[in-house]
């Protein structure tokens, strides 16, 4: 019997403000129902000055420390697109702000919204060479596009956090993995912008692309077929591209496509993405959230994952459900990380975009914003500063 190994724990947080479509279809003259129906999107996650992406990813942990533990953790892991340093991982300040052991190895990954899935399956790895060890996998990043260009209306900001060892008490996670790399220009953000560049349409046929890669690779490794899946969690950078998503995945495979199917597949996984918008490498373990948080009991269904990060890497592979998972849930928790958000007008959110700090390398305070339990305090000799608060 192969030891089985996955994910543990799993909690989330998001920002300060959220900012409603409505909101920004007023602004831009956009008819609602192009980001209510045409994307599936009604508001989005706004950082406030004084969060970023360890701040996210502190929040999005401390839970899983102060239910666990850290003693056996010596591996963290944080993926992520919206880098603070091109040196420094910002694990390091995650790992300072949650009091971990020294004794502990820390580094940050990327390849766009797939580097909690690489992420992950190293942990996976780690954890098979020594069981008794546990990985903190953290996926945070911050969304952001230019004002008033067509991605605008899939900014998005969030952080979940995942514990991955032995004998998991959420979801087991299965050999074999469908993997599909291929260069492609769809999506990229340069050292110098703090906005991402796209090709919208582009993207949407190479996400569709790798998702037939994924896949195929995956059945040709001896995978399951999908009528043995539960339901699917696909990376979301808005919730539509699921669904669009699984009807390409139906279509590949010479199935039927009905719209019920379709939404029975992948609807319950769209509930947090929904309201808190593209949320990167995060996104797709949202959908799990949101899967677990609103399903009736999943014990021993299989989930299939769809993890893309533009670029492109994709990969899809299969998880169980295991007994007692229910009694693991954060479901009160995830509901409050969203509904405790203030909702801030257009013209904050605007003035919070342009945001930054100057970079004369001087001391600047961030204003008090967040109501949250960790916050970017401000910036002194180009140094970060991070509190408690
Ligand atoms: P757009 O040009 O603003 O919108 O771009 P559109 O004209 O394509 O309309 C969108 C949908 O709304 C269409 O449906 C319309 O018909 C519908 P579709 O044809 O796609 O089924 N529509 C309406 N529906 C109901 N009522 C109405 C109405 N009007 C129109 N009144 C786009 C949309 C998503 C391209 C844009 O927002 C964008 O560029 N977003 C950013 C890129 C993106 O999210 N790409 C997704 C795939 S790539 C990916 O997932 C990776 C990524 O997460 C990055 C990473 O990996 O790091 C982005």
């Amino acid at each position: 019997m192969p030891l089985a190994i996955g994910i543990h724990d799993l909690s989330f947080a998001t920002s300060e403000f959220v900012l409603p479509h409505t909101a920004l279809a007023a602004h831009n003259g956009t008819e609602i129902g192009k980001y209510h129906v045409g994307i599936g999107q009604e508001s989005m996650s706004v950082p406030a000055a004084d969060e970023d992406i360890v701040t996210l990813a502190a929040t999005a942990a401390a839970p899983v420390i102060a239910r666990h533990g850290s003693d056996r953790i010596r591996t963290v892991v944080l993926a992520t697109e919206s880098s603070i340093d091109q040196a420094k991982s910002a694990g390091v300040y995650v790992h300072s702000l949650l009091g971990l052991p020294s004794a502990t190895r820390v580094v940050e990954l990327k390849q766009a919204c797939y580097g909690a899935t690489a992420g992950l399956q190293f942990a996976i790895g780690l954890v098979q060479r020594d069981p008794s060890q546990q990985v903190l996998v953290i996926a945070s990043d911050v969304s952001k596009y230019d004002l008033d260009s067509p991605g605008e209306a899939t900014q998005g900001a969030a952080a979940v956090a995942m514990l991955v060892g032995a004998d998991p008490g959420l979801v087991r996670i299965e050999d074999p993995s469908g993997l599909f790399t291929v260069d492609v220009m769809d999506f990229w953000r340069p050292n110098y912008r703090t906005t991402a560049l796209v090709d919208g349409r582009e993207s949407i046929g190479a996400y569709l692309q790798a998702v037939e890669g994924a896949w195929k690779d995956y059945s040709e490794r001896g995978g399951h077929s999908l009528e043995q899946f539960a339901a699917f969690c696909y990376h979301q950078p808005f919730t539509k591209m699921a669904h669009k998503a699984h009807r390409h995945l139906l279509n590949y495979c010479s199935h039927d496509v009905h719209n019920d199917d379709v939404t029975r597949a992948v609807g319950r996984t769209t509930a947090y993405n929904r309201v808190i918008g593209n949320s990167y490498t995060a996104s797709v373990y949202l959908g799990l959230a949101a899967l677990l948080d609103q399903a009736d009991d999943l014990t021993g269904e299989r989930i299939g994952f769809l993890s893309y990060g533009s670029g492109s890497v994709a990969e899809f592979f299969g998880g169980t459900i295991v007994a007692g998972y229910q009694d693991r849930l954060r479901t009160e928790a995830n509901i409050e990380a969203v509904s405790r958000r203030r909702p801030i007008d257009y013209v904050g959110y605007r003035e919070l975009h342009e945001w930054a700090f100057p970079l004369d390398g001087g001391d600047h305070a961030t204003p008090q914003q967040t109501t949250g339990p960790f916050r970017l305090s401000g910036i002194s000799g180009h140094k970060r500063l991070y509190q408690a608060c």
